[in-house]
């Protein structure tokens, strides 16, 4: 403990005395200011009130031993005083919790400017499914999910992908590990595509269905500036009776205009699906050059963007299973799947699809 500088009395005069006090009492008070812990109050209490060594202790003795006999009065009068004020800074650094100093330097200065908090915003792959989504949503679809880890049987056999078919070959597909156990139509893989939900919902529900369905879906194939290993998809499905090729023409007419402005046209060439007969891929007119030819469409003025078809009545026998209301003399119907990814880097000029996953809010930043 350091008692040195307590100042020295050699004149016991009222002014003397009064600045001797204030000094001391000053040296109380900054000391008191600055306690933050616990610690540092018992070591304070010890310090000023401690009855050996105490620095109370060591005024008194310095002090009122050395007063001429007129001055011990006064001098007794101002100590108590002292230590009343010294008693106090212990109660109050004891009650009250963080000190005057610590609150200061933690104080909250409003004056500064706020620490600024973004506000989160659609990623551009939500926004652009979430925008297709309710094209088809102003038209009466509802909107449906299904799970992203499929049974081969979803995947693939209930679309018209037999085992050991080559249609199958079509989508890379990654599969999980050590089912072997398992029956083949049991073995989980994730989902190449979203028709498995195609599936899932005419099991669950019986005709009329018209329905969209967003989602992720997963193929083994490597990144580049087009593909991703993984992506997303908005996936269709009406069936009812008396559905027509004319009903999917118009439907998807009207979907492309409502996604890329009424300026463009759409055309439909023969393709291939296992699930669907006739299939077709949807073409639109190149939104970059209006049809015109250039680089983006490889001059041929068209943009390949879909695929669709109507569904094929072996999809519906495997329906009928649970629902017999979907009999394929009764009832027809058109699906079609179409790349999310594929969508918005048409609609925002993104060239690599990669930027779509980097996390980079540089790239990202431009579509909040
Ligand atoms: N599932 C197909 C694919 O991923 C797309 C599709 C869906 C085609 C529905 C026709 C009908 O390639």
């Amino acid at each position: 403990m350091n008692n040195e500088d307590i100042p020295n009395l050699t004149a016991f005069d009222e002014a003397s005395l009064g600045e001797a006090f204030a000094t001391v009492e000053r040296q109380a008070r900054n000391a008191a200011a600055a306690l933050g812990t616990p610690e540092a109050v018992e070591a304070f209490r010890l310090e000023w009130l401690g009855r050996k060594q105490g620095r109370l202790n060591e005024v008194s003795s310095r002090w009122l031993k050395a007063a001429p006999v007129e001055s011990k009065k006064p001098l007794g009068l101002r100590f108590n005083a002292l230590k009343a004020v010294v008693e106090g800074l212990l109660d109050e650094a004891l009650g009250s919790g963080p000190s005057d100093a610590a609150l200061a330097a933690e104080a909250i200065d409003i004056t500064l400017p706020g620490t600024r908090r973004l506000t989160g915003a659609e990623h551009p792959i939500t926004k652009t499914l979430n925008e297709i989504t309710r094209v088809f949503a102003a038209l009466g679809y509802s909107v449906g999910v299904g799970p992203e880890v499929e049974t081969d049987f979803y995947n693939f056999e209930s679309m018209n992908f037999p085992p050991g078919h080559p249609a199958r070959d079509t989508q890379d597909t990654l599969v999980v590990a050590n089912q072997e156990r398992r029956s083949q139509r049991d073995r989980l893989l994730l989902r190449t595509h979203t028709s498995p939900v195609q599936m899932r919902t005419m099991e669950s529900q019986p005709p009329p269905v018209r329905i969209v369905i967003p989602g992720k879906v997963h193929r083994n194939d490597a990144q580049d500036a087009t593909h991703s290993p993984i992506f997303h998809q908005v996936e269709g499905l009406c069936v009812d009776t008396n559905i027509t090729f004319s009903d999917l023409k118009g439907t998807l007419d009207h979907a492309m205009k409502a996604l890329f402005g009424s300026a463009v046209k759409t055309r439909f060439f023969p393709s291939f699906f296992p699930f669907t007969e006739p299939s077709a891929d949807v073409q639109i007119s190149c939104i970059f050059c209006g049809g015109k030819g250039c680089r983006k469409c490889k001059n041929s003025g068209w943009i390949e963007l879909l695929g669709c078809g109507m569904v094929d009545p072996a999809v519906f026998a495997f329906a009928q299973e649970k629902q017999p209301a979907y009999d394929p003399k009764k009832i027809s119907g058109f699906a079609f799947g179409m790349g999310v990814e594929r969508i918005a880097m048409m609609k925002y000029g993104v060239s690599e699809i990669g930027q779509f996953y980097a996390g980079d809010m540089r790239f990202l930043g431009q579509f909040a």
